[in-house]
């Protein structure tokens, strides 16, 4: 199995984090809400004490980042060469392209873009590979499905797939009724398919102990922004559907004997692909007495074993996954107080460096900044529009999520042509502008910095050199502070949960990982690089922005500047298997 060199991931706290605890603090009376609460206040980091983790990499269980379901067949897909002249910019321009057909190439390319491998990298006799998507440590505990219908060279049936990232491949998991797929899709434009994740809790626990239920949420985020993505460059729309609780029966995630001894999956969403211009009502559901009789399909293939044995178990990490397990989002929520595309972006993007291919498919995180590069103000600017959905709802990728913006930007400005260093906040909802001036120190100036678009709503809060404070709340994280900027994602928890449940909890993360993989993609088309930061010290953020309740927290962190390129590493290409395998006759990554 691959080992991960140290430096690749998420930090490792280098202070003691708090021992495995024996027994769980949640007692079974504890509401929903109140379990949300517990854990995410005893999986904060502090400066004295990080989160619960076993503190040191077990590598006799390092678990593998490849599921497979043996005994289902797997469809190798093609790599198709459709969508390379696409320019990026263009992603964002909506209905500018035709919707492409849906065949094997185009289910090809969506899952190239969304989940597939990108790169192997190597260093000295250890390889590991990265994918479109991010992932906290490099650890993928996401799982990707479709459903889809009866489709030339895929199957000539209606069908539910597990992607096999390594192979670029669908491994066939069940055979659906032509019936039971008409009634399944009957609401919908015809050629619509249907796009899972699941997460393996265990991967994120094996290195993360208590705090990895966060990470693996931030990761479905990333891994939803990456689908959504991947849909605009072949046209097509993607809308997360409402209704959770068919995932699991959906997904087969529920089919105890397909796992036996295997690391389960944890249902987490269900997401519509349409071709063409669809109008939905938001809030969209499947019928849960179809998915029945689809549960009651022809299943196929067990899952693997991930890692031999696991040391610790954290069953807080059950606990909330549990209460944040809910059958609805029941949201629907009003974005014309939004602001336009106009008042976002002056003038709007309709140029640019890459093509879709060479930004979604050539994203990394950059390991290290170089401490110097500056960004221009227009490029400052654009990066900040772009996390601001638009009041007619169709702004990407936030036409994929039914809520108003939850999660908001305490910046620390290092490093941007024009304007002063120091504290910044973007509020994503211009309606959450007052309230979050309650919040926070009663010092900060609020002032609008020069040349902002009238509907950025950005703001200065002080200013100063926060180098240092922001790579010390990152976990001590130099490259928080080496970039042209670096933010924490301050939630609007407290009402969220309150408003729409404890199953929020994941909402809010996954619109961070949203956040996040917006960055990612936009510091590509920049020239520069980004990276997510999962490891910060919860409270101490705060205080650096005067928040004193806990209503508003911080749920993600996140760096964006110049990078430094590791010239340790070479970099292989992602699926040229058969060649690399002759060149280097390395054991730690040809097929098993
Ligand atoms: C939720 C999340 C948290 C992360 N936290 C950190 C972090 O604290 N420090 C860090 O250096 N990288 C962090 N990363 C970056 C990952 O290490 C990186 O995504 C992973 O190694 C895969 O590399 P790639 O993004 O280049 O594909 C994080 C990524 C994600 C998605």
């Amino acid at each position: 199995m691959t080992r991960l060199p140290r430096y690749v991931g998420t930090a490792l706290p280098s202070v003691k984090p708090a021992a495995p605890p024996r027994t769980s603090p949640a007692g079974s009376d504890l509401s929903a809400e109140q379990i949300v609460m517990a854990y995410h206040e005893r999986t904060k980091h502090h400066y004295h004490r990080y989160a619960a983790s076993v503190g040191y990499m077990d590598w006799a269980t390092q678990p593998d980042p490849f599921r497979r379901y043996e005994g289902a067949s797997l469809v190798r897909l093609p790599f198709s060469e459709r969508g390379e002249a696409l320019p990026y910019w263009q992603l964002y321009v909506t209905d500018s392209m035709a919707p492409a057909p849906l065949s094997v190439d185009s289910i090809s390319l969506f899952l190239r873009y969304a989940l597939s491998l990108t790169a192997w990298k190597r260093v000295h006799e250890t390889t590991w590979s990265l994918r479109a998507n991010p992932s906290s440590g490099n650890l993928h505990p996401t799982e990707g499905y479709v459903l889809l219908p009866a489709l030339g060279a895929i199957h000539d049936r209606p069908g539910v797939y597990h992607y096999a990232p390594k192979e670029h491949g669908l491994e066939r998991r069940a055979d659906v009724d032509p019936s039971v797929w008409s009634a399944l899709m009957a609401a919908f434009p015809e050629g619509s398919f249907l796009v899972g994740l699941s997460s393996i809790l265990w991967r994120e626990a094996w290195k993360y102990g208590e705090r990895a239920f966060r990470y693996c949420q931030h990761d479905v985020g990333h891994g939803l922004g990456s689908l959504r993505f991947a849909a605009a460059a072949l046209g097509w729309k993607l809308f997360l559907l409402d209704r959770v609780d068919v995932t699991s029966q959906l997904l087969g995630l529920d089919r105890d004997t397909d796992y036996a001894d295997a690391e389960r999956e944890h249902p987490e969403l269900l997401a519509l692909v349409v071709r063409g211009d669809w109008a939905s009502d938001r809030g969209i559901c499947l019928s849960k007495a179809v998915v029945s009789q689809e549960a009651a399909s022809r299943w196929y293939g067990t899952a693997n074993v991930l890692s031999p044995e696991h040391g610790v178990d954290w069953p807080v990490i059950d606990e909330v996954a549990a209460a944040t397990t809910n059958p609805t989002t029941a949201i629907d929520e009003d974005f014309s107080t939004l602001p336009s595309e106009g008042e976002l972006f002056e003038p709007p993007v309709r140029s640019g460096a890459f093509t879709a291919e060479r930004v979604i498919l050539g994203r990394r995180s950059a390991v290290s900044m170089d401490a110097s590069t500056a960004i221009s103000a227009a490029t400052f600017f654009r990066m900040l529009a772009r996390l601001v959905p638009t009041r007619d709802g169709r702004s990407l990728p936030w036409d994929a999520i039914p809520w108003r913006p939850r999660i908001h930007l305490g910046l620390f400005v290092h490093r941007v042509d024009d304007i002063s260093p120091g504290l910044y906040a973007l509020v994503r909802d211009p309606e959450k502008v007052e309230p979050l001036r309650q919040a926070t120190g009663r010092e900060f100036l609020w002032r609008r910095p020069p040349s902002c678009p009238r509907g950025l709503p950005l703001y200065l809060l002080k200013e100063g050199d926060c180098r240092a404070l922001a790579a010390s709340v990152s976990c001590g994280q130099d490259i928080a502070g080496d970039g042209a900027f670096s933010l924490g994602m301050i939630a609007d928890y407290i009402d969220s949960i309150v408003t729409c449940g404890a199953a929020f909890y994941r909402n809010l993360f996954w619109e961070a990982g949203l956040v996040g993989q917006v960055l990612y993609l936009e510091a590509e088309e920049a020239g520069i690089r980004s990276t997510g930061i999962g490891c910060y010290f919860d409270d101490p953020v705060h205080e650096v922005f005067g928040i004193s309740s806990r209503d508003w927290q911080s749920f993600y962190h996140f760096t964006v500047g110049g990078p430094v390129e590791d010239k340790r590493l070479t970099t292989l290409p992602a699926y040229k298997l058969e060649k690399i395998d002759e060149r280097i006759k390395g054991k730690h990554w040809i097929e098993r």
